[in-house]
Order: C-alpha cells, then sequence, then structure tokens
C-alpha cells in the first residue's frame, strides 16, 4: 500500500501511510487508539475505499479491491470479533471459509458448500487438516456458541487457513487471550510466515516484538516511524505516541486488568 489517505467525511483517518508486507515475514501494525489500524486493515482487505493510494499486489494494482475478492487473489482476514456462523458446525465453518465465493451472509455461506461428493470429501479433508494445526478437531462437530471464546478464535484462524493464503491478515488476534495462549498464538504465527506473509494487527506490544519481522506504527492517522522491532522500540517517536498507553500498562501491573 502506497501513500494512502482516507477521510471519514471531515475526518482524516490516515494521511500518506505507505506499507508493504514483504513474502514470507510478519508485518506488524501498531499505534494508539485511534490511530488508524483498523482503517488501513481494512484498507487491506477492500471494505475500505481509500481516497488516495495504490495498492499492489503480486506487481499488479488493484484498483476497486472488494471483499469478496480476497480468496481468490490468495488472501485471507480473521476480523476483530470472531464472526463463525452459529447455525453451521465448527468443521462446516472452515469448510465455508474454502470457498471462494462464500460471502459473509448464512445462507449464502450454506449454498457455497459444494455439492459433488468428491469436492465435498476434499474439503472436508482441508478443513479437518487446518483444524488440526490449531489443536481443534475435538470441536469438530460442536456448534460455536458452545465454545470457548479462544477456541472460537482459532477456528476463525482455521477458517482463514483452510484456503492456504498467500497473505493473512489478522486484526487483533490475541484480544481475549490467556498468557499462554498468547505465547501459543505467537508460535503459530512465526510457524505459518514460513509458508504465507502476514501481517499483525496487534496492541500486545510483547507478541508484536516477538513475531514481527517489520513493524509500522501509526499515530493520529499519520506513519511516526517504521523498521524492525529493535529499531522501533528505540525510537523517541514512538516512546512518545505510547507515554499516555504506558502509564495504563503501569497501573495493571498493581493488579487492574486494562
Ligand atoms: N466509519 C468511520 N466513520 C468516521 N470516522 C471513523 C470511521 N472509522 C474510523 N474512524 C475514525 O478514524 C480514526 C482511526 O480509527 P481506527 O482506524 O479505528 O483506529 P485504530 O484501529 O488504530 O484504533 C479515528 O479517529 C476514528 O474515530
Ligand atoms: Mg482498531
Amino acid at each position: 500500500m502506497t501513500g494512502i489517505s482516507v477521510s471519514f467525511g471531515g475526518v482524516t483517518a490516515l494521511s500518506d501511510v505507505s506499507l508493504t508486507v514483504e513474502p514470507g515475514q510478519v508485518h506488524g501494525l501498531i499505534g494508539p487508539n485511534g490511530a488508524g489500524k483498523t482503517t488501513l486493515f481494512n484498507v487491506a482487505c477492500g471494505l475500505v475505499r481509500p481516497t488516495q493510494g495504490r495498492i499492489v499486489w503480486r506487481g499488479e494494482e488493484l484498483r476497486r479491491l472488494k471483499p469478496k475478492q480476497l480468496t481468490r487473489l490468495g488472501i485471507s482476514r480473521t476480523l476483530q470479533g470472531v464472526g463463525l456462523f452459529r447455525g453451521l458446525t465448527v468443521l462446516e465453518n472452515v469448510m465455508v471459509g474454502a470457498h471462494r465465493h462464500a460471502k459473509a451472509g448464512f445462507f449464502s455461506a450454506l449454498f457455497a458448500v459444494p455439492t459433488a461428493d468428491r469436492d465435498e470429501a476434499r474439503l472436508r479433508a482441508r478443513a479437518l487438516a487446518a483444524l488440526d494445526e490449531l489443536d481443534a478437531t475435538a470441536y469438530a462437530g460442536r456448534y460455536p456458541d458452545s465454545l470457548p471464546y479462544p477456541v472460537q478464535k482459532r477456528v476463525a484462524l482455521a477458517r482463514a487457513l483452510v484456503v492456504e493464503p498467500e497473505l493473512l491478515l489478522l486484526d487483533e488476534p490475541a484480544s481475549g487471550l490467556s498468557e499462554d495462549e498468547m505465547h501459543d498464538l505467537g508460535d503459530l504465527i512465526r510457524a505459518l510466515s514460513g509458508r504465507m506473509s502476514v501481517l499483525l494487527v496487534e496492541h500486545h506490544m510483547d507478541l508484536v516484538m516477538r513475531v514481527c519481522d517489520r513493524i509500522t506504527v501509526l499515530d493520529s492517522g499519520e506513519q511516526i516511524a517504521a523498521g524492525t522491532p529493535a529499531e522501533v522500540q528505540a525510537d523517541p517517536a514512538v516512546t512518545e505516541a505510547y507515554l499516555g498507553d504506558e502509564v495504563e500498562v503501569g497501573a495493571g501491573a498493581d493488579g487492574r486488568e486494562g
């Protein structure tokens, strides 16, 4: 993404931001609340159309990127919540993720599951493999509502992986996870980077610093720093942007959750 600007009405959410996710790298996108992270993520998903700027994928400019084109382009995403279909089992939810025409709607999702037996068997096998990678095979026949939130998040990730994307977009994948679960998620993201690129929007700094190859820092819609985790951590502009947040982190150490 090059020179991306987005304004909502009169509000400038992003101003001339550029970010490139290199093949096989984990690229972190961080910044204080309201920095524009989700807006940039949504630009990458085709959910928000930039006012200015270019999106280039595999050397080709995507002029009218739409969410439903993502899978065909080799891009998968998970959203900030979970977004599983309540009326489908875990296995069916993951199988739906493999369908290139799968849309965000229960009925279109249901009809998107191919009917040819051979396709269905192959799809089922791929979905089970994706669940296995997320240690979630045991939940294949369950309905999402009956499962703890962290398990639902793993299922949502399995659904994003079932198409074997070249680029995986993750918005706050660690939210609601325990320290141990977050650590496992970090290991998983590192392992995935062996076969795909990852754009990681996340506010858990230790996770970001541990798993990312490169990091872009936004503040008030502007790009204030970019580089390796060490470079970004040493950048005074980043420390300054996070000053308010650091005070909160300190308060949390006294026993209060942030
Ligand atoms: N749909 C929208 N309409 C109007 N303003 C928006 C919209 N989405 C985001 N914004 C504004 O854009 C700025 C960046 O928001 P966001 O991308 O959600 O930040 P972050 O994810 O970093 O917290 C904020 O000032 C926010 O209020
Ligand atoms: Mg956000």
